[in-house]
């Protein structure tokens, strides 16, 4: 039977895995919020898939996605039913496996790149520095086009409005309209064919309200969820020294002195293992939200239609009842248990189902090229008690030392 207990929605966001064993120990749902502010949050795993995956017809995205309409307008992430499955047949081409894979040299060169002003001793801002990064990645790659001369200003505009979606106030748009405005005008007036995602949106007969809106959503992911989850790997490292250790052996054995290249993935066990356990320990996004169009229920529960059904990466993927020492850093975990062999509905960082992560190859390739790159020649010392490190902390900061 599922707990319910009315609680402050505050105490939620503030902290969603303390507030979860604090107020339940139920694996079913529970029903958190005050004043109109009210969600249920499911923690059954079984719960979590029918809505994300096999009952997905019967939910349509939550009140917290619709809100980032006010910012990208009719983009992918906001959509629903047919007109999101076209967009996404539309746009998948772009992020395709096979594609990233190809433009790893390209890839790789970004990063190598961003690390030639490093220096012994010198203190980095990790988050900001890899946000330039995937941002340039992003230029290369969706929109084959240099970012390099404004990623100053675009990084700074595109931070502005993400610092603006959770509330929903305006932000200054007029720098990003105008920089996606003339990368738009650029292409319509070439026939280059990168097979990007600016080619497949230009190529469309979609409004240009929409060609803005979606390039803008694909920069504001670019420039957020990959640093928060490099972030977080120096952080988790930093603070167990022997995981630490093994990964560098294993880049020092197996690449040598070549650079590292996706071919290679197979051949890092270790490496794949920090990046699964860091984006099972901090997944970039913590919450993910959906609305039942009638009246339902989930997990046990009764649930009305159009409540706000919330689904957490991050509570599920500490839940005891799944995985060892939930809060522990253990990426040897996956060693001995392939991701196969979990449950379906115990670990999903990009999200499952219709509207899962379309940028997952590039984010895995951007994760594993830096961190395979960085870590053939740095070592990146925690300012504080390693142990008490928390990312996306603002003024969370590294010291190089070279190896
Ligand atoms: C480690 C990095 C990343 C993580 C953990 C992540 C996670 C997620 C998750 C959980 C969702 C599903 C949200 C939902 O179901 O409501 C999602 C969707 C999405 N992600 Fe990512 N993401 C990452 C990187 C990226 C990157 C680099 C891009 C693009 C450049 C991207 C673009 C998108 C888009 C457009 C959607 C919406 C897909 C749809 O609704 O069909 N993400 N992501």
């Amino acid at each position: 039977m599922p707990i319910w207990a009315r609680l402050s929605a505050r105490s939620f966001f503030r902290d969603p895995v303390a507030f979860v064993r604090a107020n339940g120990d139920s694996r079913g749902v529970l029903h958190v919020g005050a004043g109109r502010d009210r969600f249920l949050l499911l923690r059954d795993r079984e719960a979590i898939w029918h809505v994300l995956v096999d009952g997905r017809e019967s939910f349509q995205l939550g009140k917290w996605k619709r809100k980032s309409r006010r910012f990208v307008g009719e983009a992918l992430l906001g959509l629903d039913g047919a007109e999101h499955r076209r967009r996404r047949q539309l746009l998948r081409p772009a992020l395709d496996r096979r594609r990233v894979e190809a433009l790893a040299p390209s890839i790789l060169s970004r990063v190598e790149a961003a690390q030639s002003g490093w220096g012994d001793g010198a203190r980095i801002h990790a988050h900001r520095e890899m946000a330039r990064l995937s941002l340039l990645i992003a230029g290369d790659v969706l929109l084959s086009t240099n970012l390099e001369p404004e990623a100053t200003e675009l990084g700074e505009a595109l931070a502005r409005i993400m610092a603006a979606i959770p509330s929903g106030e305006p932000a200054e748009m007029a720098t990003i309209d105008e920089a996606i405005g003339r990368l738009v005008a650029e292409r319509r007036r070439s026939d280059q064919d990168e097979g990007d995602l600016i080619g497949a949106l230009v190529g469309s007969d979609l409004p240009l309200p929409t060609v803005r809106g979606e390039i803008l959503a694909f920069l504001l992911a670019a420039i957020d969820e990959p640093p928060s989850a490099l972030e977080a790997a120096w952080c988790l490292l930093a603070g167990r020294p022997e995981a630490e250790e093994r990964l560098l052996e294993e880049l020092d054995a197996r690449l040598g002195a070549s650079t590292p290249t996706l071919a290679e993935r197979g051949r890092l066990p270790y490496l794949d293992a920090v990046i699964r356990e860091t984006l099972r320990l901090y997944p970039p996004v913590r919450l993910i939200d959906r609305c039942p169009v009638s009246a339902t229920r989930i997990g046990g529960a009764r649930v009305r239609a159009g409540s706000n059904v919330i689904i957490s990466p991050l509570v599920t993927h500490r839940e005891p009842s799944l995985y060892e020492s939930p809060a522990q850093f253990l990426p040897e975990r996956w060693l001995s248990t392939p991701l196969r062999d979990l449950p379906r509905g115990a670990y999903f960082p990009f999200g499952a189902g219709a509207h899962a992560c379309i940028g997952q190859p590039l984010a895995l390739a951007i994760m594993w090229l830096t961190l395979a790159s960085v870590g053939r020649r740095w070592r990146l010392r925690a300012d504080r008690d390693a142990s008490q490190l928390v990312p996306r902390a603002p003024d969370l900061r590294f010291t190089l030392e070279r190896r």
